[in-house]
């Protein structure tokens, strides 16, 4: 994670950078800094804690308007050392500051080597082993020696290098993401697009191995020594997708917005006659690969692990063919099985999830046929994949995951039309039914958030608690786990997803009048008299029953719960994204009612770019 951001050129250096980091800070909040250089040499500043800290600090010190052209910036998310100002980046050596996104895996091993040759440490970071060798290799010469120091490194980087000595910032890039943004007199580092975007729509994502040189008016991008000409990208996002625009978080606005950016993800997708769905980023590839296909992989994690165990179910139901639906992160170290052929495809919002990319690239090293469901275009995961569905919600900024979700939902049913169609398990008349409860998705979702005062009252009365259980079946059951990390994740408070029917091998134990049960009991045709057991086994337990609920149950489940929140009826495998609605304002009022930092929860970042 870690996010860095580099700037040359004329504008005001230190707000550029500022700014950016405010833009970046979704990456990580724990420490900040920045380098500038001026006439008079590097001007070091750092903070812990978050980008206001620093903010403050280069207030104090009047640098606004500070007399420099060159600068890089970091917001950090720890990984070795404490988040404290003496590990925040960026780390000098010599006349070399850095900023540094990644792990250098074999820092112990150099470190020792350079204490041993007299270099020495400020830090407990893996990032200033870097800095020290890259100022031992230079002699004048700053690319080449941020190439020599990267040769003697093994881990992942998206790094930002100045000198006192060099009119120019030195990046590279491995398995980190690195942007470059191309403005006029002036260029742009960066961990995404998102700072950049303030400034200039034209972009070039690094690829893996590239070392780039950036001066006010030229950059110049090698590779294995040999230099790359790369195709030049316009970013499409307009920049109000990047403000609160009124609401108290971006995770509020988030959850306000899904009618819209459900309806981006449907855009162009269905076909004009309304039997037949269009996906652009699988026509590359024939017919009969998606006719032969027997067996899918589905690898994401955190929230995207839940829209995946979604997918599963669609998938299985319609295909009747296998579908895993794994923890990326887990993936490539239990040996999987992969059958030459098999679709493989990782699911992620930011596109740049390291254990979903690592997970997707072990999928391809076994045979399998790379996609992507990724929201940012042009992430590391989207490239890699080449084929898949883009979610095109727009930004995602607040640290828990709501768009994306629905939007991942909604184009897992996408991808089961498709997919069905072709394998002649859907009719057409079923599809046309399909398309029509897919297009009413947006609308209903809207009457949804009108629940809104309902749920606030709710979490009123349950904000104090210390632990929830949230419970569900058969497609619910990821929705009850969706409902639980949200939870956990914004208010601190602990929560766990269960299977409803497991609930009684175990967590039965803990129910008392101080342990809340959230039920997601919408879907339940075949096991309703079996969820209703379950509620009773919670309330003779003198458990208190939050029940989200369609009115079709309303007699049986209204007696039984302490609140029941309705939820608008939906065709089946859309549900998810109407029942998630209510459990995503639920854990926003009671993090914000707790004053808690809903858009920056502790320990977290958005994009987790480390293992
Ligand atoms: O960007 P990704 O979808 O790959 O991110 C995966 C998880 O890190 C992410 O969903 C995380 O669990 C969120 N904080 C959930 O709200």
């Amino acid at each position: 994670m870690c996010g860095i951001i580099g700037y040359v050129g004329s504008k005001d250096l230190v707000s550029v950078l500022l700014n950016g980091l405010k833009r970046l800070e979704y990456r990580g909040y724990d420490s900040a800094g920045m380098a500038i250089k001026t006439n008079l040499g590097i001007t070091l500043l750092k903070s812990e804690g978050k980008i206001t800290n620093l903010e403050s600090i280069i207030k104090e010190q009047n640098l606004a308007g500070l007399d420099g052209n060159i600068g890089i910036a970091h917001t950090r998310w720890a990984t070795h050392g404490k988040p404290t100002t003496i590990n925040a980046h960026p780390h000098s050596a010599g006349s070399i500051s850095l900023v540094h996104n990644g792990i250098i895996e074999n820092y112990q091993e150099l470190r020792i080597i350079l204490e041993e040759e007299g270099f020495k440490f400020k830090s407990d970071t893996d990032s200033e082993v870097l800095a020290h060798l890259i100022n031992k290799f230079y002699n004048g010469n700053l690319p080449q020696a941020v190439e020599k120091a990267l040769n003697e490194v093994e881990g992942t980087y998206g790094a930002a290098v100045i000198s006192k000595e060099d009119n120019m910032i030195v990046g590279a890039k491995k398995g980190s993401p690195l942007i470059l943004g191309i403005g006029s007199g002036e260029h742009f580092l960066a961990s995404s697009e998102i700072p950049i975007r303030d400034h200039t729509r034209r972009i070039i994502s690094l690829k893996d191995g590239d070392i780039i040189t950036i001066t006010k008016d030229k950059y110049n991008i090698v590779s294995l020594g040999q230099r790359q000409e790369r195709e030049i990208e316009t970013i499409e996002w307009d920049t109000e997708a990047l403000e609160k625009k009124g609401y108290k978080h971006f995770m509020l606005k988030e959850i306000h917005t899904q009618p819209e950016t459900l309806t981006e993800t449907l855009r162009g997708r269905i076909e004009p006659n309304k039997k037949n769905i269009h996906l652009g980023g699988f026509d590359n590839l024939p017919g009969e690969y998606f006719e032969q296909l027997n067996r899918i992989i589905l690898l994401g994690c955190g929230t995207s692990w839940h829209a995946c165990k979604v997918g599963k179910y669609l998938f299985e139901k319609t295909l009747r063919i296998p579908v895993a639906a794994e923890y990326a992160s887990e993936f490539r170290y239990q040996n999987p099985v992969v059958n030459p052929g098999d679709m493989v495809m990782a699911v992620s919002q930011s596109g740049d999830t390291a254990d979903t990319l690592a997970a997707l690239q072990e999928g391809i090293r076994r045979g399998g046929v790379p996609f992507g469901m990724v929201n940012v275009v042009g992430s590391q995961i989207a490239r890699e994949a080449d084929k898949g569905i883009y979610l095109h919600a727009g930004p995602e900024i607040g640290v828990a995951s709501t768009k994306a979700f629905t939007s991942q939902v909604l184009a897992f049913n996408l991808l089961n039309l498709y997919l069905g169609i072709i394998r002649n398990k859907i009719s057409d008349e079923e599809a046309q039914d399909m398309i029509v409860a897919i297009e009413s998705i947006p609308s209903k979702v809207r009457e949804a958030l009108l629940l809104e005062n309902e749920i606030k009252a709710v979490a009123e009365e349950y904000c104090n608690h210390s632990n929830f259980l949230y419970l569900g079946r058969g497609l619910n059951f990821p929705v009850a786990l969706e409902g639980a990390l949200k939870l956990k994740e914004i208010s601190y408070i602990h929560a766990e997803g269960y299977p409803a029917a497991e609930m009684k091998h175990g967590p039965i134990a803990l129910i008392d009048n101080n342990m809340p049960s959230v039920f997601v009991a919408t879907e339940m045709n075949s096991s309703c008299s079996k969820i209703i057991s379950n509620m009773e086994q919670v309330r003779s337990r003198n458990g208190k029953i939050i029940a989200i609920t369609t009115e079709d149950y309303s007699s049986q489940i209204g007696p039984l719960a302490d609140h029941t929140i309705y939820v608008p009826n939906v065709q089946e495998y859309l549900s998810p994204i109407v029942n998630v609605i209510p459990l995503q304002l639920l854990a926003y009022h009671i993090a914000d009612m707790k004053g808690l930092d809903v858009d920056k929860p502790r320990n977290l970042a958005k994009s987790v770019t480390v293992e």
